[in-house]
């Protein structure tokens, strides 16, 4: 049986075969001073050693690193995206090149995975005003044999407006029941599972790119979606780590539609890793998401039952979560964090409750009501709009 754990085994030890060393995954948060509020890809922790720093490691790395996205926040509940997820990684730090890195990324998915070439299509950089399209990644998929298409905002890679970036290409799988037909860009059944970037720039501000004196390769795989390639299963949701949550809500808290509970199962596991690696609910920056990850859970559980309640969630599933992401908080601690912010923010609803019922806000609520209701009685937009559905759903 395909686990994510072995999973994750074949991809370390296959780097390491090649002369790779393994870098510990760290935190979900960043260490202070660093503009990027959570980890959103394995590379994120390399950032220095990917500039130029000597890493104590050598120059070729690997390992896994939780990483958390809110880009995709609306999206999760779909087949593909999750809140927090790991990413598996390989790095050349200004050692072996691009077409290197394609090749081993096609012998692991093809020997090691066992995935066919004929599910498999790539994409590649098209170039654009500033850079010429990628043609040495183009030739090496060619001479591998696989399906190319170039692309141009989607395979350029950055970590923000400046900094380190280059050119990427994808490896797309077919997740079709049929036999894969169209490209990457044309039918979401190809999904992405591992980018390859070309680390040849850095952009300064103003949008001057800079070629690297040592250019590096950094990929990243994602392993929920990989496993659930392995596997077969129709979603993300499918595998082996989410297995505990979807057979464990239903039960506690009745049935949930698919979306709700892939949601729930989703934000709950998200926010048990936010609150493992040491952040609190708050109205601000690392806080202000997990407190958004707990209040969408709680909103999504009411809307078919309020007397749904965290307090029913068995310690098992936390210390599953920890467990697997390698965190040694007290779960105890982490479950009171889930519960003491839903006490909040009920009380919080409590109150919007008495002030929506005022005569003013009872009719169609102006954009000046509702900044009035944010700014005096600190009830946000959502909010309000989740307590009038709720007032005209009786
Ligand atoms: N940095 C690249 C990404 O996030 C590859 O790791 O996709």
């Amino acid at each position: 049986m395909i686990t994510t754990d072995r999973t994750v085994r074949t991809f370390l030890d296959y780097f390491r075969e090649r002369g790779h060393r393994l870098t510990p995954g760290g935190s979900l948060v960043p260490p202070p001073g660093d503009p990027v509020l959570y980890t959103t890809s394995g590379m994120h922790p390399l950032t220095p050693y990917l500039l130029g720093q000597p890493h104590p490691l050598g120059r070729r790395l690997t390992g896994v690193q939780r990483c958390l996205r809110t880009t995709d926040l609306d999206e999760v509940g779909d087949d593909t995206h999750l809140t927090v997820f790991e990413m598996l990684g390989s790095w050349s730090l200004g050692d072996y090149d691009g077409p290197q890195s394609l090749r081993w990324g096609f012998d692991l998915l093809h020997n090691g995975f066992g995935i066919e070439p004929d599910r498999m299509y790539v994409t590649v950089f098209g170039g654009d005003g500033q850079v010429e399209p990628d043609h040495e990644s183009r030739r090496t998929w060619e001479e591998l044999g696989l399906p190319v298409e170039p692309t141009t905002g989607e395979n350029w890679w950055s970590n923000g407006p400046t900094g380190l970036c280059g050119p990427d290409s994808e490896i797309f799988v077919w997740t079709g029941d049929e036999v894969p037909q169209g490209t990457p860009t044309s039918d979401d059944r190809w999904v992405e599972v591992w980018n390859h970037v070309m680390m040849r720039y850095v952009r300064h501000p103003g949008g001057r790119l800079e070629p690297m004196r040592r250019p590096c390769v950094d990929t990243g795989l994602g392993v929920e979606r990989l496993v659930r390639i392995l596997r077969n299963t129709q979603s993300v949701f499918e595998i082996d780590l989410f297995e505990p949550w979807l057979t464990t809500l239903p039960r506690i808290w009745g049935p949930l539609d698919r979306r709700s509970l892939r949601l729930v199962s989703d934000h709950l596991r998200s926010s048990i890793v936010v609150l493992g690696d040491g952040v609190t609910p708050s109205p601000y920056r690392h806080g202000h998401i997990l407190r958004r990850l707990i209040r969408r859970t709680l909103t999504t559980l009411w809307r078919d039952e309020p007397t749904r309640t965290l307090s029913d969630l068995p310690i098992e599933l936390v210390e599953h979560t920890l467990g697997h992401f390698r965190q040694p908080a007290d779960p105890h601690e982490v479950r009171t964090g889930l519960l003491d912010e839903e006490t909040g923010f009920r009380r919080l609803l409590q109150r919007g409750r008495k002030v929506l019922s005022h005569r003013r806000f009872t009719g169609p609520l102006t954009d000046d009501d509702y900044r009035r209701l944010h700014d005096t009685y600190g009830l946000p937009r959502d909010l309000v709009v989740y307590l009038r559905v709720e007032t005209e759903n009786g």
